[in-house]
C-alpha cells in the first residue's frame, strides 16, 4: 500500500549473502504518523521485541514477523539441543502477545515444516520457505477478504448516496502485509466508485485509530474523521453510521470475537440503533479448537503506564505526559470479545458466514 504515492509492504524478507544474515525489514510502528521508520530484525529476541513493544502490531502481522522469528531461531540453536530449544523458541514467541491467534497458528506451521526436515541446513531451508509462503498467503487472504465485503458495501450503496462506516483500532494494511482486512473492503469499495467516508476511533490507549487509520487512510486517499473512543454511539443514533466493520484477533469455532478493547460497545451499541456488525477475519485468525471466547480467549494484559501516559509528537520528536496521578491503580486489558450474537456476519476469504459453528464449518468443512 502507498507511503507517499509510493508502494510497500509492512514486512519485507532482505536475504543476505549469508543466509545467517538474513532479516525481515519492518516499519516501526511506534513512530507514525509522524516519522517512517525501516528497522530490520535479524535474531529471535529483536523479533520477540518487535511483537512485545508493538513496532510490529495488529495480529496478521503478529503472526507473520512470529513465523521469521522462528526461522531466525535456527541460527540460534545449539545442535546438540536443537529440537528442545526451537520448541521452547516457538512457545516464547507464541506467548508475547496471546490474544492473536495468528501467532500460533504461523509459528505452528514453521515448526511442523521443521519437524519434517532432517539436517540442519533443510530445516532452515524449509523454515524459510514456510514463512515466505505465509507472507504470500497473508497477501492474498487479504485481497479476497476485500472482494468479499465489497458486495456488502455495494449493496448499501444501493440505497446511500454516500456509505459511512466506523472502524476501531487498525486492521489496515499496517496490521497485515499488504491490504489490510477491514481496508481491504474499504480500498476496493473505493476502487469500485462507491462514495465512503470513514469514521474512526481514537482507540486509547495507543491510540491506533488516531495514528495509524487516520494514516493509512489519509495516504491512500480515503475520506476519514478522528472520533473519540466514546462518539460512536452518539454518530449511530443520528444515522450516522451504516455499518460498522473491525477486524479480530481471535474467533473461536462458534463465533465469538476477540478485537481492540472497546470492540464490544460499538457491537452493543449497533445492534441498539440496528446497525449491522461486520468482522473481517482471515481464517488465520480462527480459533479452531475453541468454544466459548468471553471465557477462554486470553486476554493481553498490558502496562499501567500506556494508561497513565498520553503520547504525542512534540519539538520532533515522541514525549509522554502524565494524565492522571502518577501512581494511580489501572487496569489495562488490550482486548475485550462480542458475543457471536452481535456479529452479523463474518468475512473471510472464503465468503461471509453467519458467525456461528455451522456458519464457519460450511465455508471451511476441513478444519472443524
Ligand atoms: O494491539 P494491536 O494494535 O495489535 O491490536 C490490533 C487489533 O485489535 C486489530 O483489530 C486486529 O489485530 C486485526 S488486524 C487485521
Amino acid at each position: 500500500m502507498l507511503i507517499n504515492g509510493t508502494h510497500y509492504h509492512s514486512i519485507t524478507y532482505i536475504p543476505a549473502a549469508d543466509p545467517e544474515r538474513d532479516a525481515i525489514r519492518i516499519i516501526d510502528q511506534r513512530y507514525l504518523p509522524y516519522e517512517v521508520i525501516f528497522r530490520d530484525l535479524n535474531n529471535t529476541s529483536d523479533v520477540m521485541l518487535a511483537i512485545g513493544e508493538m513496532l510490529v502490531r495488529g495480529a496478521p502481522l503478529i503472526g507473520i514477523t512470529a513465523a521469521f522469528g522462528l526461522y531466525f531461531a535456527l541460527n540460534e540453536a545449539p545442535e546438540d539441543d536443537l529440537d528442545n530449544f526451537i520448541d521452547r523458541a516457538a512457545k516464547e514467541i507464541i506467548n508475547v502477545r496471546p490474544t492473536a491467534v495468528n501467532a500460533a497458528y504461523c509459528v505452528n506451521r514453521v515448526l511442523i515444516a521443521i519437524k519434517e526436515a532432517d539436517t540442519l541446513q533443510d530445516k532452515k531451508q524449509v523454515a524459510l520457505k514456510r514463512a515466505l509462503e505465509l507472507w504470500e498467503e497473508d497477501k492474498m487472504i487479504c485481497r479476497k477478504i476485500g472482494e468479499e465485503g465489497l458486495r456488502i458495501i455495494k449493496e448499501i450503496s444501493r440505497k446511500k448516496e454516500k456509505v459511512n462506516i466506523l472502524t476501531h483500532c487498525n486492521a489496515g494494511w499496517l496490521a497485515c502485509v499488504d491490504y489490510g482486512t477491514v481496508t481491504s473492503v474499504i480500498y476496493q469499495a473505493q476502487q469500485a466508485g462507491i462514495d465512503l467516508h470513514v469514521w474512526v476511533d481514537e482507540t486509547r490507549p495507543k491510540n491506533q485509530g488516531a495514528r495509524l487509520t487516520v494514516w493509512e487512510l489519509t495516504q491512500n486517499g480515503v475520506a476519514n474523521t478522528l472520533i473519540t473512543d466514546n462518539a460512536g454511539g452518539y454518530l449511530m443514533q443520528q444515522g450516522l453510521v451504516d455499518l460498522v466493520l473491525v477486524g479480530c484477533d481471535r474467533v473461536t469455532r462458534d463465533g465469538d470475537v476477540a478485537n481492540k478493547i472497546g470492540t464490544y460497545l460499538k457491537a452493543l451499541a449497533a445492534r441498539d440503533n440496528n446497525i449491522p456488525f461486520y468482522v473481517a477475519t482471515p481464517s488465520s485468525t480462527i480459533d479452531w479448537d475453541m468454544e466459548d471466547g468471553v471465557r477462554n480467549i486470553p486476554i493481553e494484559n498490558r502496562d499501567a503506564n500506556e494508561v497513565r501516559y498520553v503520547e504525542g509528537w512534540c519539538d520532533d520528536q515522541i514525549r509522554t505526559v502524565l494524565i492522571t496521578t502518577e501512581n494511580a491503580e489501572v487496569c489495562n486489558p488490550g482486548f475485550d470479545v462480542t458475543p457471536a450474537k452481535y456479529v452479523t456476519a463474518l468475512i473471510t476469504e472464503r465468503g461471509l458466514c453467519p458467525a456461528t459453528t455451522v456458519g464457519i464449518s460450511l465455508l471451511f468443512p476441513e478444519r472443524m
